[in-house]
C-alpha cells in the first residue's frame, strides 16, 4: 500500500514524524494506522506518592490504534516488510503483539500468522486477532516455545518475523522517548517501564541515546524495569522454565533483547526489579481510580514498580534520596479493556433493581 503525502497529513503516525531517525526512504511504503503520539500525562496523585516535588508523568500507550505500544514498532516492521516484498507475516505473542501484527498486516493487505500459547491470552487481544482476520494457531507451550517455533519457520523465505527480534520494531518503538523529550523538553531523570521479552527497554534506551547525540537532549534518564515476581529471568539471572504471573503479556522466562536490557540497565544507572501479582493488580486498581487511567495488569507493573521505589526498603532502586524535583516517566503499554478477566467477577456483583426512583435511592443508600 502507498499513501499520498495528503492521506498521511490526517494521522500522521510515528515514521511521518519521525522520519529522519528512521531506517526508511521516499520509496518505502509506509503502512500506518496515525500510531504514536500518546499523551505524556502529569499525574498529581502519582507525584504526591514520591512526595520531594517530584512530578510524576504517565506514558499512555494504551491510546495506540490497538491499544498498545507494539504499534509504534509494527508501522516500521511492516512497512519495512513491504519494501522488501513480504507476503505473510510471523510472530509468537502474549496477546498484544498478535493484534497489532494482524492489524497492521490487514492494512497492508498481506497474510499473518501468529503462534500463542494455548489458553494464555487475554480475551481482548485474542478477539482483535480474529476480528483482523489473522491465522491463529495455538500451541501447548509458553510464549518463549512459540518464539522458538517462529524462528524456525522464519528461516525459510515465506515469512518475515515481525516479533522485537526485527530491528525495524525496535527502531519504531524508540520514538516513544523522543516524544517524551520533545514534550518535557529534555529527557526525564527517571524512566519505569514493564519488561517482558525485554525490547521495548531496549528501544526506550535507544532512542534516548540517539536524541541525546543529536543535541535534542542534554541527559538521560536512569531506566528502570520491572518484571512480575514469577516470571523474572533478567532479576534472577536464570532461564525460567515455566513463568507463571497473571500480568499475561509478560509471562516470559527467557526474553530475546536480554542482553540488550542488561545493557541499557547497566549504561544508565539504572536497575531491574520484581512486583508480585497482589501488587500488580492493586497497582491497576489505583491507577484507575486516582487518575483515571485504565490500563492492562502488564502495564501496571511500572506503576507498582513506582509504589516499590518509594515505600520499599528492599526495592533495587530506592526513591526515597532521589533530587528534589526529579521528573519520573512511567510507561503503561497497554489499554485496560484488553484485559478484562480479573474485574469481570467483581461485575457479577451488580443486581438490577426496579425502574423507579425510590428503590434506585434505597440501592444508593439514601
Ligand atoms: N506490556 C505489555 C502490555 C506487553 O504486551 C508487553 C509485551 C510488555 C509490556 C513487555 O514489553 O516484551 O518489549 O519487554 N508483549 C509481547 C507480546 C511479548 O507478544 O505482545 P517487552
Amino acid at each position: 500500500m502507498r499513501s499520498t503525502t495528503s492521506e498521511l497529513q490526517q494521522s500522521r503516525g510515528v515514521i511521518e514524524h519521525y522520519r529522519e531517525y528512521l531506517p526508511v526512504s521516499a520509496s518505502t511504503p509506509i503502512v500506518s494506522l496515525g500510531e504514536g503520539n500518546t499523551p505524556l500525562i502529569y499525574c498529581a496523585q502519582l507525584s504526591k506518592r514520591v512526595g520531594r516535588d517530584c512530578k510524576v508523568f504517565v506514558k499512555n500507550e494504551g491510546v495506540n490504534p490497538t491499544g498498545s505500544f507494539k504499534d509504534r514498532g509494527m508501522t516500521m516492521a511492516v512497512s519495512k516488510a513491504m519494501e522488501r516484498g513480504a507476503k505473510a507475516l510471523i510472530c509468537a505473542s502474549t496477546g498484544n503483539t498478535s493484534a497489532s501484527a494482524a492489524a497492521y498486516a490487514a492494512r497492508a493487505g498481506i497474510s499473518c500468522l501468529v503462534i500463542l500459547p494455548a489458553g494464555k491470552i487475554a480475551t481482548g487481544k485474542l478477539l482483535q486477532a480474529f476480528a483482523y482476520g489473522a491465522k491463529i494457531i495455538a500451541i501447548d507451550g509458553n510464549f518463549d516455545d512459540a518464539l522458538r517455533v517462529v524462528r524456525e519457520l522464519g528461516e525459510g523465505h515465506e515469512f518475515v518475523i515481525v516479533n522485537s527480534i526485527n530491528p525495524d520494531r525496535i527502531a519504531g518503538q524508540k520514538t516513544a522517548a523522543f516524544e517524551v523529550v520533545d514534550i518535557l523538553g529534555n529527557a526525564p531523570d527517571f524512566h519505569l517501564l514493564p519488561v517482558g521479552n525485554a525490547g521495548n527497554i531496549t528501544a526506550y534506551w535507544e532512542g534516548y541515546r540517539e536524541y541525546e547525540r543529536h543535541q535534542r537532549s542534554t541527559r538521560l534518564p536512569a531506566m528502570v524495569g520491572f518484571q512480575a515476581a514469577g516470571a523474572a529471568p533478567i532479576f534472577y539471572n536464570r532461564t525460567i522454565e515455566k513463568p507463571e504471573t497473571l500480568a499475561s503479556a509478560i509471562r516470559i522466562g527467557n526474553p530475546a533483547s536480554w542482553k540488550q536490557a542488561c545493557a541499557a540497565i547497566a549504561e544508565s544507572r539504572g536497575a531491574i526489579d520484581i512486583v508480585s501479582d497482589a501488587e500488580i493488580l492493586a497497582a491497576q486498581s489505583w491507577l484507575a481510580k486516582h487518575e483515571g487511567i485504565f490500563i492492562e495488569p502488564a502495564s501496571a507493573a511500572a506503576i507498582a514498580g513506582l509504589f516499590k521505589c518509594c515505600d520499599s526498603d528492599e526495592a533495587a532502586y530506592s526513591f526515597q534520596k532521589i533530587p528534589e524535583a526529579s521528573r519520573i516517566v512511567c510507561t503503561v503499554t497497554g489499554h485496560g479493556l484488553k484485559n478484562p478477566d480479573p474485574i469481570l467477577a467483581r461485575m457479577k456483583e451488580l443486581k438490577p433493581v426496579a425502574a423507579n426512583v425510590k428503590d434506585v435511592r434505597r440501592a444508593i443508600g439514601l
